[in-house]
């Protein structure tokens, strides 16, 4: 069985999707075929941040409403291993039954589907998604994000299995000078278990205009890490200074 992921916050603009596209770049380097299916109804981005958005003609609305789920699906000119589902452009048009029909579809076409949701503690169309759903949930290291982090694992539906945090955005320099908490008070604050924490990068927040995957960058790395370890491998968490 593929793996599925879907992303949560508490708060906006924690980097879910830019973390969507990079895990996405990372299984591909591990030879897996992907799908990323943008659940941000009315506010889209996958497909800008992968350089997709101007061949778009059919969304998840439309496939979910009786569109050839080829018909919507667009990969990458430069990497055919990743696949991206735009949102539909405005709200009201997720059924939860045409949703579960379709995520059981596609789970057995690619080896890794990863939605990508918008914030907040609405979880309704999560079970939709199916019971094997990996949760990952994107935090910052400022308290607010922290904060919203433990409001989003205890809200989480207790199907879930096995949530995991990602804290990104991380800058050794603010918890050196103790101006953060350290990541393991991140870590039992949050009530989460960790999964990896991608640094602050100028190459991932530039995504969107390079298109490019930055396999050199840190961030790559640590992206590259938790791609490994959602596929099952042992990989060990470098010294904080290093990340
Ligand atoms: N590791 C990172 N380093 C620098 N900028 C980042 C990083 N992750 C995300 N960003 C930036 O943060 C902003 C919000 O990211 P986004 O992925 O859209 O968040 P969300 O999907 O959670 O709303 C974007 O401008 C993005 O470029
Ligand atoms: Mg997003």
């Amino acid at each position: 069985m593929g793996i599925c992921l879907a992303t949560t916050s508490g708060k906006g603009g924690t980097g879910k999707s830019t973390i969507s596209c990079g895990l996405a770049l990372a299984f591909s380097k591990l030879n897996k075929s992907v799908l990323l299916v943008d659940m941000d109804e009315g506010l889209r981005c996958l497909d800008l941040l992968l350089g997709v958005d101007e061949k778009i003609v059919f969304d998840l609305s439309d496939i979910l409403n009786g569109t050839a789920i080829e018909d919507g699906i667009y990969s990458l000119p430069s990497n055919s291993h990743i696949n991206v589902i735009p949102a539909p452009s405005s709200i009201g048009n997720i059924s939860f039954e045409a949703l579960a029909e379709f995520a059981n579809k596609v789970k057995s076409s690619y080896d890794v589907v990863i939605f990508d949701f918008p914030a907040g503690l609405d979880f309704s169309l999560y079970s939709a998604i199916g019971d094997d759903v990996q949760f990952l949930t994107v935090c910052n290291p400022d308290p607010v994000s922290v904060r919203d982090a433990t409001a989003v694992c205890a809200s989480l539906p207790k199907t879930a299995l096995d949530p995991r945090l990602i804290i990104n955005r991380f800058d050794a320099e603010y918890i050196k000078k103790k101006i953060y908490n350290n990541i393991d008070d991140i870590i039992d604050i949050s009530g989460f278990r960790l999964i990896g924490i991608v640094p602050q990068s100028k190459e991932l927040m530039l995504l969107s205009v390079t298109h490019k995957t930055p396999t050199k960058s840190k961030a790559f790395k640590a992206l590259y890490r938790i791609a490994k370890r959602l596929n099952g491998e042992n990989v060990r968490l470098p010294k904080i200074k290093k990340i």
